[in-house]
């Protein structure tokens, strides 16, 4: 019998796709916000700090739309059960940083995408432009901006954990947390 030990290939390729572009968007959100626009463009010039923001949107885009189709391959399919089954703590708290991340996957490029517009910039998608979907609201944008940047620290504060805990179990448990989301074995 063919014992079910993986989420679903899908749902594996969908987790890596968003852990790669996450931590792009982080790296580059990060960048853009610790220099600013002035300093990014004095440092490396107009058309490369474009790119930088077209770059970043896009990034945040991509990661909604991707988070769009993984809660479907959540909820749609079964998850594979623990074995050997997690203690505890383990599950409290591995299940909370998972929500965690879902919901903030969501909630940021929204919240990157309402502030860009209320800030009368661009919502860029590659070469294309989103409509803003609210109105110019500079002091909307400002708040807006400041909630991204704070939700960008908790994300990188959750995916440290998340991280922690993967190799954790990989390295020190040698369990088979590890092989539920591999897309190799
Ligand atoms: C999961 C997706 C996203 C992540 C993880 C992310 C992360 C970040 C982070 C960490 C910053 C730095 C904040 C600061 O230090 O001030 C940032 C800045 C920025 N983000 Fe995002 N972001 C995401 C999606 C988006 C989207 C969808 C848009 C717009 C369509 C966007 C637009 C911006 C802009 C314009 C800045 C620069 C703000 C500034 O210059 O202060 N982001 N982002
Ligand atoms: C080197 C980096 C990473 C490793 C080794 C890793 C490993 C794993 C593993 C082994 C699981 C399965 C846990 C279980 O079945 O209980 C998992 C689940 C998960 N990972 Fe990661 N991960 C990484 C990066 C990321 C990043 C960057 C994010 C988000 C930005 C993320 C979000 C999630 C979420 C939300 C789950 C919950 C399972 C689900 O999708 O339903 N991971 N990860």
């Amino acid at each position: 019998m063919h014992e079910l030990d993986h989420y679903i290939y899908p749902h594996r390729v969908l987790h890596w796709l968003v852990a790669g572009a996450a931590l792009l968007s982080l790296a580059s959100g990060l960048t853009l916000g610790f220099l600013g626009f002035e300093r990014t463009v004095s440092l490396i010039g107009n058309a490369l700090t474009n790119l930088l923001y077209t770059s970043h949107k896009t990034l945040g885009v991509t990661i909604l739309l991707l988070m769009t189709l993984r809660i479907i391959t959540r909820l749609a399919f079964v998850v594979p059960d623990h074995d050997p089954p997690l203690n505890g703590f383990e599950r409290i708290v591995s299940t909370s940083v998972h929500h965690l991340l879902y919901v903030a996957l969501v909630v940021m490029p929204l919240l990157g995408w309402a502030a860009t517009a209320s800030g009368g910039f661009p919502v860029e998608f590659f070469h294309w432009h989103l409509p803003g979907l609210i109105g110019e609201r500079p002091a909307l944008s400002e708040k807006l901006f400041t909630w991204h940047e704070w939700l960008g620290w908790a994300i990188v504060v959750l995916v440290s954990l998340h991280v922690l805990g993967a190799l954790f179990h990989w390295r020190i448990k040698r369990d088979n947390v590890m092989k539920r989301m591999s897309l190799f074995d």
